[in-house]
């Protein structure tokens, strides 16, 4: 048998259920704080991604799904939703004055090769958002608000905020010396030694070394006064709102592109949800336009699986306002039409299309939670007529086929 590719989920059912309902609590919420839907194409060209989220990232290292088109083109399945969504604006130009701040967000499946486990998987649904704009720590809490009502609307209270703000700008490059000077006198993991040469902020939220950075240097130190004012302001809006956070100084992010605050959320059980920042930079690298952005992205499977774990569902169960049985050819082609006539009038119904036996419709019926069961036979297409069954009073009646709706409705 042919199986789905390693890292990749068929959804259907209560989950495929559950997803929906997930991304509709989450287009209510995104509505309330006027934000526009953006939908970019889920491949790229390579170059978005390698200038974007950066070379010596592992997404842009390790773990983008590239290829090459008929033409050569080099593509790349898009691994994550800010650099594509830049790509855009800067293409539709949708960086103009008037159209300023900015406030999109996006549903969409994203690709990183990566080892699959519980919550990590090859591909998987991000929700994000991104605001161009503004460079203000009101926007910043903004974005933070967010992405904690969703949490709180959809029952997961229990999770932690961890913040951090990323020292940019003229005292960035002393700071990277003196903490590869400082990491230098650690033992470090092979990944966390090669990083040391590439990347070395990302051997701080190293998962093996981590634990012996308790005294490093802190970048905060390193922060320009505005900077340290913007975090500041930050810390008092979100403190204002209501929201609590742990400030991480070992937090620096997997992507390159982050220029200020920093953030991401862990659940009860510490997998992180979701994480986002500040990054001013990125629309200028990709297309010499100075535009400020900040944003997150939810890992949409991650949200069901804390879910599951606290027995949450979102979802109504499955109810059906009727379900209709044909006893005859005639019949079942009249049902055909009464299908039509009951859904035009806003109910949920369904047919017994397997020709089931009598005993297992009635069965079917109830796996479906029919609230009533209508039965057409010969006898009453002649007199004008259905039979419905009330599965709640149990009471049957033969009903005029202008009062059907009517009776359903009224559920009597
Ligand atoms: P990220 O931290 O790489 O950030 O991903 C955001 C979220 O996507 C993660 O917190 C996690 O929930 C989910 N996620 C990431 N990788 C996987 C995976 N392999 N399987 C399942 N879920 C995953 C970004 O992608 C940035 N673009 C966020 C952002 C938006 N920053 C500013 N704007």
């Amino acid at each position: 048998m042919i199986q789905k590719p390693r890292g990749t989920e068929d959804l259907f059912e209560q989950k495929a259920r559950e997803f929906f309902s997930l991304e509709m609590i989450i287009r209510n919420l995104v509505d309330l704080y006027n934000y526009n839907e953006i939908k970019t194409p889920i491949f790229e060209s390579t170059e978005v991604f390698k200038r974007g989220v950066g070379e010596e990232t592992d997404i842009v290292a390790k773990e983008m799904f590239s290829f090459q088109d008929r033409k050569n083109r080099d593509l790349t399945l898009r691994p994550e939703g800010t650099a594509p969504t830049v790509r855009a604006i800067l293409e539709n130009k949708l960086y103009i004055n008037e159209k300023l701040p900015l406030k999109l967000f996006y549903f969409g499946s994203m690709f990183r090769y990566e080892r699959p486990q519980a919550g990590r998987q090859r591909q998987f649904n991000q929700f994000g958002v991104e605001v161009f704009g503004p460079k203000t720590a009101e926007i910043d809490s903004e974005i933070i608000c967010l992405a904690v009502s969703i949490l709180n609307t959809i029952g997961l209270e229990d999770h932690q905020v961890h913040l951090n703000y990323l020292v940019s700008g003229a005292t960035r490059e002393k700071y990277i010396l003196d903490l590869k000077n400082q990491l230098k006198t650690f033992s470090l993991c092979d990944d966390c030694t090669k990083r040391l040469e590439t990347n070395p902020l990302r051997v701080l939220d190293c998962k093996i070394d981590a634990k012996k950075f308790n005294d490093v240097i802190d970048m905060k130190s390193y922060l320009a006064d505005e900077d340290m004012q913007h975090f500041n302001n930050l810390k008092s809006l979100l403190t204002n709102v209501g929201i609590k956070f742990v400030e991480d100084k070992l937090l620096v992010r997997g992507l390159d592109y982050y220029t200020g605050f920093v953030f991401e959320i862990k659940d009860a059980n510490k997998a992180t949800l979701l994480g986002g920042g500040r990054y001013d930079n990125l629309v200028h690298e990709l297309g010499n336009v100075d535009l400020p952005a900040a944003g997150f992205a939810i890992g949409m499977e991650r949200l069901v699986l804390a879910l599951e774990v606290a027995q949450i569902s979102l979802t109504e169960p499955i109810a059906l306002d009727a379900y209709v049985i044909g006893l005859s050819d005639k019949a079942k082609h009249f049902a055909n039409i009464l299908l039509l006539m009951l859904r035009s009038e806003g109910l949920k119904v369904d047919f017994d299309f397997m020709n089931r036996s009598l005993k297992s419709a009635f069965k079917q019926s109830e796996k479906l939670n029919a609230k009533n069961i209508i039965i057409i036979g010969d006898n009453e297409l002649k007199e004008n007529v259905v039979v419905i069954k009330n599965q709640i009073t149990n009471q049957e009646h033969k009903v005029k086929i202008e009062e059907i709706v009517n009776t359903i409705r009224k559920g009597n």
